[in-house]
Parts: structure tokens; sequence; C-alpha cells
């Protein structure tokens, strides 16, 4: 929808232009009249949901009826076990996503800074301008988060500072070395935020294991149930911070955020190791055939520690994206983030994987 925003809207608000997501499954197939269309667009689980929560959601979905318990108290206890960190330092969201727009809401006035990188996650800096916070934005430096950079951009105004790690849409991540020199030089006044949306996919052995952090940092971590776990449709996320940081988001957070489904599949989602293995396994699998053969076909790309992987096609990315569409594979195109020239692929199963990079041959031959 490209509709002009209502002029009466808040100031902050009338200059933004909504979020854009991949193009859905059906939508494809109705329009483009194709009978089979796979989506390698949003960075989704290709495995489905697990199974585990399948199976507990169809014994849930008797009491609908009831409104959600607020605190989530079954999936805190289980996810502060999992951990080993104290329940009272966990907050959940309606996805992840929900957790940055509490975070602004709790340590954000207008006015106030917030530092973001680009290209990065765009609702950082869409919700922070809503917010009418002042947003200072540093760009990547080979594809990387250049905290350093960063750290020279934070003021004694700047109330947030954002990284994804890894980051979307790049999936390079910052090193344990790189965060703790950058967390030595954050004022007192400024909470991190760490968004950790891929954190089950990184195998790397110098990727930052930030939970002990929060105990003497401002720091929020993000982690999501929509990715490994395959859950995005249901929206649920969770945040990591100290007790302090969690109460300010608590005391914004409308009470029945999480809905019912959601909080019993992420519960139930949390005990199915097998199928994080085995998605984990799909991911390596697909990444490691998607990488040969891109490197087959002369194709560039960023090296991804996540499920997706960023190609530079160069001038002819936008139409190799709708040829890619028109042979029924929706892949990201990537105007919204400025990445001209670049593409973004989510791995998926490994019949889906094939298809692409066919799909991708002939598109390329053309
Ligand atoms: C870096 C990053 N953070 C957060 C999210 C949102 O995740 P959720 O589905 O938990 O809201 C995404 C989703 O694509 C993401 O890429």
């Amino acid at each position: 929808m490209t509709t002009t925003i209502d002029t009466r809207a808040r100031a902050a608000v009338r200059d933004l232009t909504s979020y854009r997501p991949g193009k859905p499954i059906e939508e494809v197939k109705r329009e483009l009249k194709l009978a089979s269309v796979i989506k390698l667009a949003s960075n989704e689980n290709a495995l489905g949901p697990s199974p585990k929560a399948v199976a507990a959601l169809k014994q849930a979905v008797g009491s609908l009826h009831r409104y959600p318990e607020s605190t989530c108290p079954i999936l805190r206890a289980k996810v502060a076990k999992k951990l080993r960190v104290d329940p009272a330092s966990l907050i959940f969201g309606n996805g992840s996503d929900e957790i940055i727009v509490l975070a602004l809401r709790a340590f954000v006035d207008p006015g106030d800074e917030v530092v973001v990188a680009t290209p990065t996650f765009l609702i950082y800096e869409l919700q922070a301008k809503a917010c009418g916070a002042e947003v200072s934005v540093v760009p990547l430096r080979d594809y990387r988060y250049d905290l350093t950079a960063m750290m020279k951009a934070v003021t004694p105004h700047t109330k947030l500072v954002f990284i994804a790690n890894p980051d979307n849409p790049t999936g390079t991540y910052v090193t344990a070395k790189e965060l703790k020199m950058f967390l030595g030089s954050i004022p007192d006044q400024t909470v991190v935020f760490m968004d950790e949306a891929y954190y089950e996919f990184v195998e790397a052995s110098d990727y930052p294991q930030t939970l002990s952090l929060t105990e003497e940092q401002s720091l929020i971590i993000t982690r999501s149930f929509s990715k490994a776990y395959g859950l995005a449709g249901l929206r649920i996320g969770y945040g990591i911070a100290r007790e302090g940081v969690i109460a300010a988001m608590e005391a914004v957070r409308e009470p029945f955020n999480v809905n019912s489904l959601a909080q019993t599949a992420a519960a139930a989602a949390l005990d199915d190791t097998a199928f994080l293995s085995k998605t984990r396994r799909l991911v390596q699998e697909g990444r490691s055939y998607l990488t040969k053969e891109l490197d087959r076909l002369s194709v560039r790309y960023v090296p991804s520690v996540t499920n997706f992987i960023l190609l530079e096609l160069g001038p002819r990315a936008q139409d190799i994206a709708r040829a890619l569409l028109s042979r029924g594979v929706i892949v990201r195109e990537m105007s919204a983030w400025k990445l001209t020239g670049h593409l973004r692929v989510t791995i998926g199963t490994m019949p889906e994987n094939r298809r692409f990079i066919s799909a991708l041959k002939q598109c390329l031959a053309q």
C-alpha cells in the first residue's frame, strides 16, 4: 500500500515509510498464476514448525476463550532454566520485534539519540524515528558492523545503540573481542541492544556469549522463536537484561502481548532438541551447497553464519529477482536497504536450494 499518511499524524510518523515484508507465496501464485512457488525471502525455517510445538498447539486450542497468562510463567521458567538466568531477567514479546519497540518506549524520549548501522534490520531505525529520536546511522565496513565508528557516534545524548548479531541482511557477526572493546567505551546512560534473532545458527568460536554481560552492563539481548524454532507465524521472542532494565520495559508492555498459543508452542519447541539439531544441519548443508554452486556460477556473496546469504549480482540484480519470481522463486530484493545490486536468499530445503540454483542459472544465462 502506498497511500499518503494523513496530515494530522505526528510529524515523526508522517515521514516514515512502512516496512514491506517479503512477498507471501499465495500472493505470488495468484498474481503470476503459478502452481508451485517457493519462498526464500524471509529467513523462515524451511522445515516448518517444530513438531512438538504443533502437537502442543492441538491440545491448547480448546482454551482460546481465555486471556493468555500475562507474564508467560511456564515459558519463562523453561527459558530461565535453559539459559541459567533469573526468571525476572526475562521479558516476552509478540516476536522479538516487539522488544525493540518496548526498549525504545522505555528508554528514548523525543530528541534523544539512537545509533544504528546500515544496512541492518530496518525496524530499529523505523521505530526509533517513530519515537521522535534523532537517529545516527553508521555504515557497515566490508559488510560488517564497524563498532569503532559506532563508538564514535555515541554521544552523551545517546540512549540506545542497536546491534544485530548476526546482522540481517549481511549474515556477518561481531566478534567477542570487538564487542568487549565496544562495551568498554559505552557510557552509563546508554543501553546497548544486542539482537540475536539468529543466535541458534552461529557456530563460530569467536561469536560473543553475551548472557553473563547483562550483570555489569545495560544490555538487552533478544532471541526469537521465529527462526530456528520455526514459529514465525505465531510471533514470539524474548529479551534478557538486568532486572531494572526489564522492569522499565514491563512498565510499557501491553498486558496480553503474547498470545496463549504462542506461549504453549514456544514452551514445547524449547524441548524439541531433535528439531533444532535437524534445522541446524539443514542450514549447514544448504549453505555449503549454495556457496559451492554460487562459486561455480562466479556469483559473489557475503560469507554468512546464518540461514540466509546476501548475493552481489550487480546492475542486473532487480531484473534477476523479477526473473526468479516468474519462475516461482521468491527471494528478497534489497532496494529497501538501499543495497542496489544485491539479493538476499534464505537457505531452504535441499530441493528448494536446487530449484533456486537452477532458476538462477537460467536467469544469468538470459
Ligand atoms: C535481525 C532480526 N531481528 C529481529 C527479527 C524479528 O524477529 P521476530 O520474528 O522474533 O520478531 C528479524 C526477523 O527477520 C531479524 O532479521
